[in-house]
C-alpha cells in the first residue's frame, strides 16, 4: 500500500539515502559488512573512486603486484585526493597491496577552450582554481603534479616508479576535451607503466541537460580515443544496476589494452573451474 511516508520519501534516490543515514548511525552494522557492501551502499567516501581503487589492488595482487598507482587528473581543492587517502588506508588494509597516489593539475584552474568541443558555453577558464598551500596541508601522501597535463603526464611516466607500481585506476575530472585527451597519453607510455586493464571513473558524461554529447566534451575524448586506437578501448564496465548513481555503469569504465603483454594472463578463480567439474 503506498503510504503518507512512501510519498514523502521519494523519489528513490531520496529513500536511499535517508536508509544510508540511518545505517550509518546503527553501532556495529558496518563492522558486519564486507568492504564491497560497504562500497556497493555508498557507505564509504566516494563509492565510484573505491570501486575502481579496490577492484584495481585487487587485479594488481592477482597479476603478482605488491604495489599499484592510482591517479586523480583534476584536483583543484583536493576533496577527491582526500578521499582517495582515506580510502588507501582501508583497501591496503584489505588487499595487503600498498597504494600510490597521484594528483595531476594546472593549479590555476580550467586552461582557456581550444575549440567547441572543449565546449565555452559552459565551462570558463580560471574554474576550479587551487590553493596550493591548503591543499598541500591536508594531504597525507599523494604526490601533487602541478603544471599542465600534456607536459607532466610523459615526465612523469618516464621515472621507473610505475614499473614496480603499475597504474590500476585513474579519476578522470578535467572537464575539457582537450585536456582529457591530454590526460589519455597516460595509456600511450610503455605497457609496463599500467595493469593491462585500467579502472576509469569518468567525469562530467552523464546528467544537466544540454551538456552531453559523444562527439564535445569527456564523452567526444572517449570517441576519439577509441577511433584512434585499434589495439587499446575505453569502454563502459557493465555492472547491472547500482543503488548510487556515481556507480552506475555510465561513470565507471575499463581501459583494455589488447596489445599489453598482461592482457590474457587468467586472473579468475581455479575454483570455479573444478566447481564446474563435478
Ligand atoms: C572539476 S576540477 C577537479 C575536481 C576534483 N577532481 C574533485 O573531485 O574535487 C577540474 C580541474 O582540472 C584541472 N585541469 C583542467 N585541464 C587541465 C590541464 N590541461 N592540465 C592540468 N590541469 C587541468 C583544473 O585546474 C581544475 O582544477
Amino acid at each position: 500500500m503506498f503510504t503518507i511516508l512512501d510519498a514523502l520519501l521519494s523519489p528513490e534516490s531520496v529513500r536511499r539515502k535517508i536508509v544510508r543515514r540511518i545505517l550509518l548511525k546503527i553501532p556495529g552494522l558496518q563492522s558486519g559488512m564486507t568492504i564491497d557492501e560497504r562500497i556497493v551502499h555508498a557507505l564509504t567516501p566516494r563509492p565510484h573512486y573505491a570501486y575502481c581503487m579496490l577492484n584495481g589492488a585487487r587485479l594488481a595482487k592477482r597479476l603478482g603486484f605488491r604495489r599499484t598507482s592510482i591517479i586523480e587528473f583534476g584536483v583543484a581543492g583536493g576533496a577527491g585526493l582526500v578521499a582517495a587517502e582515506t580510502l588507501s588506508t582501508l583497501i591496503e588494509h584489505e588487499t595487503g597491496i600498498g597504494l600510490d597516489i597521484y594528483g595531476f593539475d594546472m593549479g590555476s584552474g580550467l586552461p582557456a577552450a581550444k575549440d567547441y568541443r572543449d565546449m565555452p558555453y559552459h565551462w570558463k577558464s580560471g574554474y576550479f582554481c587551487m590553493d596550493e598551500a591548503a591543499l598541500r596541508a591536508k594531504l597525507r601522501k599523494s604526490k601533487l603534479v602541478l603544471g599542465p597535463i600534456a607536459d607532466t603526464v610523459p615526465q612523469m611516466l618516464l621515472q621507473d616508479r610505475f614499473r614496480d607500481a603499475p597504474i590500476s585506476s585513474i579519476f578522470f575530472d578535467v572537464d575539457l576535451y582537450s585536456s582529457t585527451m591530454d590526460a589519455f597519453h597516460v595509456f600511450e607510455a610503455p605497457a609496463d607503466t599500467r595493469l593491462p586493464r585500467v579502472f576509469c571513473y569518468m567525469d562530467d558524461i552523464v546528467g544537466e541537460l544540454e551538456r552531453h554529447s559523444d562527439f564535445t566534451g569527456v564523452l567526444g575524448a572517449i570517441t576519439a580515443f577509441n577511433e584512434a586506437h585499434g589495439q587499446a578501448k575505453i569502454s563502459r564496465l557493465h555492472l547491472g544496476e547500482m543503488p548510487d548513481q556515481r556507480l552506475r555503469a555510465s561513470r565507471l569504465m575499463m581501459l583494455h589494452d589488447f596489445a599489453h603483454p598482461m592482457y590474457s594472463t587468467f586472473v579468475g578463480d581455479e575454483q570455479r573451474e573444478s566447481e564446474l567439474r563435478l
